[in-house]
């Protein structure tokens, strides 16, 4: 089939790159015409592993286009952004401007697909756009940065919302090669089910997070807990990582997206409410527990920046506002990150030291704090580290590394040794 992406975005680029390789002939159009000739060229301008080689592959399939009209086919993905405004409502002023231009252009019928987040009842807005002259379909991403490939590929299930058989059948067809995973269901459930699959992941995290802080209280250790309550099949093991909490471009948003819609429709998301609660003080926490130790200001490697490991972004990573923290304290802070220093140094510029690998943060430094659990950290020469740091002192908001005995260890919700 011919498809086309509006939005050369990160959900954009990622679907529309994995609906090529399905076998598909796939036209991106983008506004930004700096992105669409970086394209052009075969560049992928965000960090996520395998999307360049996927592109490179499927490159007699792909087209990039500036100009909306020539990114007209039959079925048209709509990839575009929804932002927070400042009320914390998703801004879907892009999705109604595009959908106006497009309904503009088109001659005949088409189908169109919503992949972006959206608040329920926006498919319904779409569709008064194009009146009987388009399907609009719900199709919401569950896709994860870093395993964005994996995802589209392997998917749990592919939630549909459709309102005919025509657009049911058109979109098994765009689906053909992973149709059983298909979930077809009515638009605006399959608007609904995006929010609450990521408030719920969200509260997860924050619950199992609350149990941390309690376990360090008595001196349970979380991941024992983690194992003992993830065994029982109706619970489940994943995203029960304690930590510092959740961060990146989907989660805040949407917890604060899915409140708004609460509150427009006289329902208060109590529960939505509370992980987010949670998870702000959590990074208040670790970032007082540092202060707590050091007393005064110290130099200190930080060793991971992005919301998670696998990826360059750094939206709303709880590092931001940990360094932050420790900054207004007089902390030095000296940072590495294997792949998103750049966009840190847009946040934090001369404020911080960037470090060219991991030993170019620890050395001279008073202690480690690992924010982010890149496999990377795996690794650390434990001997190296002991020699070129000034205290042995490791502070593990991810209770991911594993140092010898005679480092001083503070992770999340553990015992003390
Ligand atoms: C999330 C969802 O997992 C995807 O299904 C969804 O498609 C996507 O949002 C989206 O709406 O676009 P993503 O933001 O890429 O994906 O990241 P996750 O892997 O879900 O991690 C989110 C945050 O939770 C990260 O900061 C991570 O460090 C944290 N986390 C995750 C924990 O603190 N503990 C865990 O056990 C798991």
């Amino acid at each position: 089939m011919k498809i086309s992406i509006i939005g050369s975005g990160y959900v954009g680029l990622t679907t529309g790159i994995c609906l090529a390789e399905l076998g598909h002939e796939i036209i991106f159009m983008d506004n930004n015409k700096e992105k669409i000739e970086v394209l052009k060229k075969l560049e992928i301008p965000i960090y996520e592993p395998g999307l360049k080689e996927l592109l490179i592959k499927n490159k007699d399939r792909i087209k990039f286009v500036f100009d909306i009209k020539e990114a007209v086919s039959d079925v048209i993905f709509l990839c575009l952004p929804t932002p927070p405004n400042n009320n914390g409502e998703a801004d879907i002023n892009s999705i109604i401007q595009v959908s106006i231009e497009l309904a503009k252009i088109i001659k005949d019928k088409k189908t169109i697909v919503v992949k972006s987040t959206v608040p329920v009842g926006t498919c319904e807005k779409i569709k008064q756009i194009f009146g009987n002259r388009a399907n609009v379909v719900s199709n919401p991403e569950f896709l994860r940065e870093g395993y964005a490939v994996y995802d589209f590929m392997n998917p749990d299930r592919i939630v549909i919302g459709v309102d005919n058989d025509e657009a049911k059948r058109i979109m098994k067809n765009v689906y053909e090669k992973l149709k059983e995973k298909i979930i077809f269901m009515d638009i605006k459930s399959a608007e609904m089910t995006k929010y609450a699959a990521n408030a719920f992941l969200a509260l997860k995290i924050s619950f199992i997070n609350e149990i941390a802080n309690l376990c360090e209280k008595t001196g349970a250790n979380i991941k024992n807990v983690k194992v003992g309550i993830g065994s029982d099949n109706r619970i489940g093991m994943s995203f029960l990582n304690a930590g510092i909490g959740w961060g990146g471009s989907c989660f805040p948003k949407d917890t604060l997206a899915l409140i708004k819609i609460g509150e427009k429709n006289g329902v208060e998301m109590k529960i939505v409410k509370a992980a987010i609660d949670v998870n702000i003080k959590q990074r208040e926490m670790f970032s007082k527990k540092i202060l707590n130790y050091y007393k005064d200001k110290a130099k200190i490697a930080i060793l991971g920046l992005a919301f998670k490991p696998n990826t360059d972004d750094m939206r709303d990573a709880p590092s931001i506002d940990i360094i932050n923290f420790l900054l207004s304290r007089n902390f030095e802070i000296k940072a590495y990150d294997p792949k998103a220093l750049k966009n840190a140094k847009q946040i934090f510029g001369e404020k911080i030291y960037y470090a060219s690998d991991i030993y170019d943060a620890l050395k001279d430094s008073d202690g480690l704090v690992l924010l982010t659990e890149w496999d990377e950290f795996k690794n650390i020469d434990w001997n190296i580290a002991r020699k070129i740091m000034n205290k042995k002192i490791i502070f593990d908001g991810r209770n991911f590394l594993k140092p010898p005995k005679d480092f001083e260890y503070y992770g999340i919700g553990l015992p003390k040794e």
